[in-house]
Parts: C-alpha cells; sequence; structure tokens
C-alpha cells in the first residue's frame, strides 16, 4: 500500500498516519452524529456526556433505529469487545467509560467478548494461554468499570466456543474469500485462522437474539478501526435471519508519541492500567507536546495545544470542564503556561485516576466468574 504524505491507514489491524476522522465516514461509509441525532439521545439519557459533546463518539450506522425500538418498548442489547494481545491501556477504557454510561442511562444487557482466538491468530509471539491469561486480566478492568452485573456478561471465544461456533458458522457460509480480502486486504500468506475470525466478531452481534429466541436489535460502540467488521456483519445479516447490528464509533485516543492511536505494542507511549506511579510519570514526562524549542520562544510566540499530545488527554479523558479546557488551550497558545506545568497537571490527573482503578480491578477479581459466559473448558496449550 502506498503512503501518501498526508494519509492514512485505518484497519482493525493497523492504524497509522494523522487520521482524518471526517475523511474516514466517506471512506467506510457511515454516517455523522448530528446534532439532531445527539439531542435524541440526549433525551432519552437525560445528560450529554463529554464524549458526545466533543464529538469522541462522533459517528454511526442505524442509530436512529435503535431508539426507534426503544421508544417503541422493544429494547435492544449492546456489543462490545476487545481483543487480549496485553493489557488495557487507556485507549480501550474511552469507549467502554460511554459504554457503561449508555448502560446505565438505558438499563440495557451489555455482551463484552473478548476474543482470545483472534490475538492468538494474528500475533504469531502468542501462545493460546497467553490471550487466554490477558483476557482475564483485561475483564477485571472491564468490571472495574462498574458494569452491571445482572446485565453483562463477558465471554472468550474459546471458552464460549460452543454457541460462537454455531453462529459464527451461519456467517462463515454467507461470507466470501474475496470480500475478505477487499474488506481487510489479505492475501495468500494470511493463516486461514485469520480469514475465519471475523464470522466470530460479527456472531457476538445476533447471540443475543439466538439466546432470547427472538430478534432483538443490537448496537455496538467502539472505536471506528473496527467498522470493518461489522460492514460485513450487517451485509450478511438479513440473509441470515437477523437485524443488520448498529454501531456508535468513536475516535481513538492518540498516543502519547503524537499521532497514531495508543498502540499496546509501544509501552513507553500508552499508560496501561496496570502501571507505577512512576511508569506514568515517566511515560508523560516524555511525552510529545506542542512546546517551542526554548522556554524563552515559548515565553515569546507560545506552544501549539492543537498538536500536543497531553492536550489531547484533557480533550479526551482528563479535562470534562470546557471552560478550563478553553482556558489551558489558550494559555498555551499565549505563552503563559509552559508544558512542564500541563505535564504536572496531567500527571497528577492520570495517578488519580488509575489508582482509583486499580484498587477497583483488584477487588473485581472477587467477582469476575458472576460475569462469564462459559460453555466449554477453551483453548490450551
Ligand atoms: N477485534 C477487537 C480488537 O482487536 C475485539 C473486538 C471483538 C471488538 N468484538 C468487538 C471491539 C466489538 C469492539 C467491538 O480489539
Amino acid at each position: 500500500m502506498i503512503l501518501l504524505p498526508d494519509d492514512f491507514v485505518v484497519t482493525p489491524w493497523e492504524v497509522s498516519g494523522d487520521i482524518d476522522y471526517d475523511r474516514l465516514i466517506e471512506r467506510f461509509g457511515t454516517q455523522k452524529i448530528d446534532d439532531e441525532l445527539v439531542a435524541r439521545l440526549v433525551k432519552h439519557t437525560g445528560e450529554m456526556h463529554t464524549m458526545l459533546r466533543r464529538g469522541i463518539f462522533y459517528s454511526h450506522r442505524d442509530l436512529n433505529l435503535i431508539l426507534d425500538d426503544h421508544e417503541k418498548g422493544r429494547g435492544f442489547v449492546m456489543y462490545t469487545g476487545r481483543g487480549p494481545s496485553g493489557h488495557t491501556h487507556l485507549g480501550h477504557l474511552m469507549p467502554w467509560i460511554f459504554t457503561k454510561y449508555l448502560q446505565d442511562r438505558f438499563g440495557v444487557e451489555l455482551y463484552f467478548q473478548l476474543t482470545d482466538d483472534e490475538k492468538f491468530l494474528f500475533l504469531p509471539e502468542l501462545s493460546l494461554e497467553d490471550t487466554k491469561n490477558f483476557a482475564y486480566e483485561n475483564a477485571l478492568d472491564i468490571i472495574a468499570l462498574g458494569f452491571d452485573k445482572d446485565k453483562t456478561r463477558i465471554f472468550l471465544d474459546t471458552e464460549y466456543a460452543h454457541q460462537m461456533y454455531n453462529i459464527a458458522l451461519k456467517v462463515a457460509k454467507k461470507v466470501t474469500f474475496s470480500t475478505a480480502k477487499a474488506v481487510f486486504g489479505f492475501d495468500n500468506s494470511n493463516n486461514i485462522g485469520s480469514i475465519w475470525f471475523t464470522s466470530m466478531q460479527a456472531a457476538t452481534a445476533f447471540l443475543p437474539s439466538v439466546l432470547k429466541g427472538e430478534n432483538i436489535r443490537c448496537v455496538i460502540p467502539c472505536a471506528i478501526d473496527q467498522d470493518p467488521h461489522f460492514r460485513v456483519a450487517r451485509d450478511i445479516a438479513e440473509g441470515i435471519g437477523f437485524y443488520k447490528p448498529a454501531l456508535l464509533h468513536c475516535k481513538m485516543l492518540p498516543s502519547l508519541a503524537g499521532s497514531d492511536k495508543m498502540s499496546a505494542s509501544l509501552p513507553s507511549t500508552s499508560i496501561f492500567t496496570v502501571d507505577s506511579a512512576g511508569d506514568i510519570k515517566k511515560k508523560i514526562g516524555n511525552a510529545f507536546t506542542g512546546g517551542a524549542v526554548s522556554v524563552d520562544e515559548q515565553r515569546k510566540n507560545g506552544g501549539n495545544p492543537d498538536i500536543c499530545s497531553v492536550y489531547q488527554y484533557f480533550y479526551y479523558i482528563f479535562e470534562e470542564d470546557d471552560a478550563k479546557l478553553d482556558d489551558r488551550w489558550a494559555k498555551c497558545r499565549s505563552g503563559e503556561i509552559l508544558c512542564g506545568e500541563c505535564k504536572g497537571d496531567l500527571t497528577a490527573r492520570v495517578t488519580g485516576f488509575v489508582a482509583k482503578h486499580q484498587e477497583k480491578r483488584e477487588k473485581a477479581r472477587d467477582v469476575v466468574e458472576e460475569f462469564m459466559l462459559r460453555d466449554c473448558q477453551g483453548g490450551d496449550d
């Protein structure tokens, strides 16, 4: 693939370059969450979420149909997931925090898929034991966010294989190799498991309908890089007797190195939920900022918050107050505050958040079993 200087790549397995999120809507053929839809959503939730107000959750497919069903009393369910390739970082938490807000406000069920099979298939260095262990580590983070124990079901693909296989088979029969190649860019060097995998990710969208014995609409909040899987799922859904899944897409938290999404494979530029206060301080200390080459220069000409990863962290998660955020932006532009101060403030916020999260994460160990769906023992090697 040729990467033009201003170009970017967004697929479920690769995100690079400076992402133009509006162009992504066009490329993927999704819809922008416009003011009218935000208002309709907020009418039901009773509260505007920062991620909606800031356009972090910004794109969708068929959200209007979900709200129609809700209004008609037919209900809906939610589904999201995580590929357990390592520990959870802050970028992963973002869509989950929003999903939790939706669950609280709508009181709906959530199915949480941990694709230990996917990460085993796609990452040569990981064994099934590794991906299973990470799946259980990730489950602690999910539970720590406070999802409703009675309405949230978490499963590993390899441990819920009987149920999932039967649904995935129906999906797989409808998806051709040429579709998989066109959507995911596979070629002859990909292992055949990775070609099959999308049918497992699609299957979860239909799982609630199968379990209930009647069709119920499903909405999938996720980062927009996962959309290709669900494009495939939507294309085949009605052909196998289900509703097309709806989607709610968010932007990806940038890495501390500036552009691109936070990546588990570059540990020094991502903050993990298991990081110590020292790790966090060091990572934020080394973060890419929009600062000038010298203090004098910055006092004189100001910094550039728009390219600054520290500012982005405030914007995406750690400063919910718009007035305070704007103030930080203006003071950076005018040279009134320097990078050290912003880094210090962010370190304090992140350290506080992570410390609290870690406490809840430890408590989650006692209740994991109450969340898990399982119908077999799963992979072992
Ligand atoms: N493929 C996703 C990942 O690598 C995991 C996943 C499975 C997922 N089902 C999902 C993510 C649904 C979002 C929504 O992380």
